[in-house]
C-alpha cells in the first residue's frame, strides 16, 4: 500500500500542521564540513538565542548531538542533557530532543535524569536514542562496540525499559543488555504517557526498531521517492504491529530570494568542503548502515558531496527560494512526513528568514490543500 493513495491518512496528517525542528550546534564547525563561512556558533549565548529566535518563528523542537570525540570536524562537542537543560531554561515553549547513546548511558540514569528535566521545565523533553555509527568513538571512551544489528537490539531494549520505567511502579524487565526488578521511578516524568522517543538510522535494524517502539523515526536526507519508499516501509510494519510512529526527515535549507542565489551557496559549501575530514567521516561510515546484513541503510550510497553535510541533508532539496522550499515541504507532508528537521549555514538569521519567509507559505499551501479535501 502507498500511503500516497491512502485517503485516511492524507486527511489525518492534512489536519496536523506540520512540525519543525532545528539541529543545535552544540558541536563546533557547524552542521555541514566547509571552510565556507558559517556564522554559526556552539557556544552557549549563541545556542541560547538561537533557540529563542527558534520559537519566536515557529519552530517545535530543538536536536542535540551526541559526540565524545570529534567526527566530521566537530573537534569540540558539548554533552546534550546537560546543554539541553541551558536551552530548556532560555525558552518557554520549545522542546528539546536530547540525544543519548546506550552504551555510555543506562536505561535507569537517563530515565531519571529526562524525567526530572520534564518536571522541571514545564513537560518540554524528548530523547532521540542513537545507536552510534563511530567505532573509533567507542574505542576511545573505552566501550565496547556491538555489531550493527545488535546495537539496534540493545538500542530496542533500551527503548522498552525507559518506557517501563517512565510509566509502570515496580517495573521488572529481563532482557538481554538490561534487566530490571521491581524499580519505581519517582518522580515520574511530567508529559503523559511519557516524553516522546526519536530515532534516526536507515538500515533494515533501523527501520524495523521504529516500527515497534519508537514514537517518531527521523531519516538522513533524501530524495522524496527514496523518502517515500521508507515511510511506507515503516507505516506498513507498525500498522502489522498495531504500532504508530510519526517521521522526521532531515534537510539542510538554503532559502534565498532567488534560486541562483541559493545554488550558489550550495556550490560554494561543497567548493569550499574540507576533503580530509569528508573522507576521515566517510571511511567512519562503514560501520553504519553498510555493516548491516542487507547492507543498506544511512550513507551506504552517499557521494562525497552528500557527506559534506553529515547527515546527507543537500539530498531532500529544500535549497531555493521561499516559494519553492514550502512547497516541496508540502510534497513531503503529502507523501507522510511530519516534522522537517532542519540545519543552516548561518543559524540565527536563517531561522528568522525561514519563520517570516518560508513558514507563511507552508501555513497557507496547507490551508489550502485542506480545503480542497472537503
Ligand atoms: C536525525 C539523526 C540524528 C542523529 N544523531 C546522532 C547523534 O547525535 N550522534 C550519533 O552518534 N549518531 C547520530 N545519528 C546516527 C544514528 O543513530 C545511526 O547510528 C545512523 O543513522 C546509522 O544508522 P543505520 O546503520 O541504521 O543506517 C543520528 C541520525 C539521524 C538520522
Amino acid at each position: 500500500m502507498s500511503y500516497q493513495d491512502s485517503e485516511s491518512y492524507s486527511a489525518g496528517t492534512l489536519q496536523e500542521p506540520i512540525r519543525f525542528a532545528y539541529w543545535v550546534p552544540n558541536v563546533s564547525g557547524g552542521l555541514v564540513v566547509s571552510k565556507i563561512e558559517q556564522r554559526t556558533s556552539w557556544d552557549i549565548d549563541y545556542n541560547r538565542k538561537l533557540a529563542q529566535l527558534a520559537e519566536q518563528n515557529g519552530f517545535d523542537y530543538a536536536l542535540s548531538q551526541i559526540r565524545f570525540t570529534a567526527g566530521y570536524g566537530a573537534d569540540n562537542q558539548h554533552e546534550p542533557l546537560v546543554f539541553s537543560q541551558a536551552l530548556l531554561a532560555a525558552t518557554d515553549r520549545l522542546k528539546v530532543i536530547v540525544a543519548l547513546l546506550p552504551g555510555p548511558w543506562k536505561p535507569a540514569l537517563a530515565a531519571k535524569q529526562l524525567a526530572s528535566l520534564d518536571q522541571l521545565y514545564g513537560g518540554r523533553v524528548a530523547v532521540n536514542i542513537v545507536s552510534g555509527w563511530f567505532k573509533g568513538e567507542f574505542r576511545a571512551i573505552g566501550e565496547p562496540w556491538l555489531e550493527h544489528d545488535e546495537r539496534y537490539r540493545r538500542s530496542e531494549e533500551f527503548i522498552r525499559a525507559l518506557k517501563g520505567i517512565w510509566t509502570q511502579d515496580d517495573f521488572t524487565f529481563r532482557g538481554d543488555f538490561y534487566r530490571f526488578q521491581n524499580y519505581t521511578l519517582r518522580p515520574k516524568p511530567l508529559q503523559q504517557p511519557h516524553p516522546e522517543i526519536f530515532q534516526g538510522g536507515s538500515s533494515r535494524a533501523a527501520r524495523d526498531m521504529a516500527s515497534r517502539v519508537s514514537d517518531w523515526y527521523f531519516t538522513n536526507g533524501n530524495t522524496p521517492e527514496g523518502h517515500q519508499a521508507q515511510i511506507d516501509d515503516i507505516r506498513e510494519k507498525a500498522a502489522a504491529n498495531g504500532h504508530t510512529v510519526k517521521i522526521g526527515v532531515n534537510a539542510f535549507i538554503i532559502a534565498r530570494d532567488t534560486e541562483e542565489e541559493a545554488r550558489r551557496v550550495l556550490q560554494e559549501i561543497i567548493d569550499k568542503a574540507d576533503p580530509e575530514a569528508v573522507n576521515a567521516f566517510g571511511h567512519e561510515v562503514k560501520n553504519a548502515g553498510k555493516a548491516s546484513p542487507e547492507g543498506e541503510g544511512n550513507w551506504a550510497k552517499s557521494t562525497f558531496e552528500d557527506l559534506v553535510q553529515y547527515n546527507d541533508g543537500f539530498k531532500t532539496n529544500l535549497i531555493g527560494t521561499p516559494e519553492q522550499i514550502a512547497e516541496r515541504i508540502v510534497h513531503l507532508k503529502s507523501i507522510g512526513v511530519d516534522l522537517i528537521l532542519s540545519a543552516f549555514l548561518h543559524f540565527q538569521e536563517e531561522v528568522v528568514y525561514f519563520g517570516e519567509r518560508v513558514l507563511p507559505l507552508v501555513r497557507k499551501l496547507e490551508e489550502e490543500r485542506l480545503a480542497a479535501t472537503v
